[in-house]
């Protein structure tokens, strides 16, 4: 634990009873949120949300069982915040998968209750990046990218999030009705994804373009909607490893894909942004739980 983690472990940011700041998993200093509409947990280590809980519902989010908790690795589960690049860096293999934001620890510099009970964290890792979490019976995350550099800054962001559902494939995904797809797993570009809403029958790794639209899943078994709603991002990624690749991956248990869903909020490949100097772009998911 550093000298900083031990900083905020004293009062200056605890909002008394709602805010605890504490060690967590692998040592990791992580911040726990007991509000008035929901709990949450948020480790600095890439500023990863790793819980969200409204008070009467099951946690939206998933988190693996077998995820590492360590410096240099990503966190498995929840909510990785994804920058500069999305996937493979583009020239570099040796450089690490989904950029450095999730690998790097952040400064929690401002918390504060709203007059209707929602709490707001602000980390922070500069130079270029500020991120909003507001826990509420919604969650908002809002993603801030500050270029202050002297020359035009070009990236590719996301919010990666892992969605807990009570079984895939009884599933499905709305919004994306006729917008157009590039899919590793079956070797495709710019395929159309037709009228009918999204079924899961085999790993599923989709690169949505252009496409602003809000999605929801059905989830018949727990008889709920999550309802992700965005802003300031033209790329949606719907993810499930399904058999083989969930083994093949460390941090990840073999039997736990039928748990989860991402439907990730992105700007990728030809939505990447471009900054000129002293220009803001912010990205923003909106989360929510609805009755189905
Ligand atoms: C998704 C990608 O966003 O993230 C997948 O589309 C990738 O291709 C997945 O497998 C997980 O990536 P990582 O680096 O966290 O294992």
């Amino acid at each position: 634990m550093t000298r900083y983690d031990a900083d905020i472990m004293n009062t200056q940011f605890n909002l008394p009873g709602i805010l605890k700041p504490e060690p967590g998993a692998g040592n990791l200093t992580r911040i726990t949120v007991t509000g008035p509409h929901a709990n949450a947990t948020i480790y600095r280590h890439g500023a990863h949300v790793a819980l969200f809980q409204p008070h009467g519902e099951r946690p939206v989010l998933f988190m693996s069982q077998q995820s590492q908790y360590a410096n240099g690795k990503p966190i498995r589960g929840g909510v990785p915040v994804i920058f500069p690049w999305f996937g493979p860096h583009p020239t570099d293999a040796t450089a690490p998968a989904h950029g450095t934001a999730r690998l790097t620890d952040w400064n929690l510099i401002a918390t504060a209750q709203r007059t209707d009970g929602v709490v707001e964290l602000v980390f922070a890792l500069p130079p270029f990046l500020q991120y909003r979490v507001a826990i509420g019976r919604q969650l908002e995350l809002t993603l801030e990218v500050h270029n202050t550099s002297q020359s035009p800054l070009q990236f590719e962001e996301a919010l990666h999030t892992y969605f807990a559902v009570s079984e895939i494939r009884q599933c499905t995904v709305t919004g994306l009705e006729n917008a157009r797809y590039d899919s590793k797993v079956e070797g495709v570009t710019g395929q159309s994804q037709g009228t009918a809403p999204i079924q899961f029958t085999a790993e599923t790794d989709r690169l949505y373009l252009n496409t602003r639209a809000t999605c929801v899943i059905h989830d018949p078994g727990w008889q709920r909607r999550i309802v992700v709603e965005k802003d300031g991002s033209d790329s949606t990624v719907v993810w499930n490893p399904w058999i083989a690749k969930a083994k093949a991956m460390p941090d990840f248990g073999d039997a736990e894909w039928p748990a989860m869903l991402c439907i990730e909020t992105v700007n990728a490949r030809g939505n990447a942004v471009t900054l000129a100097p002293g220009q803001t772009h912010a990205l923003r998911a909106t989360i929510r739980v609805e009755p189905a």
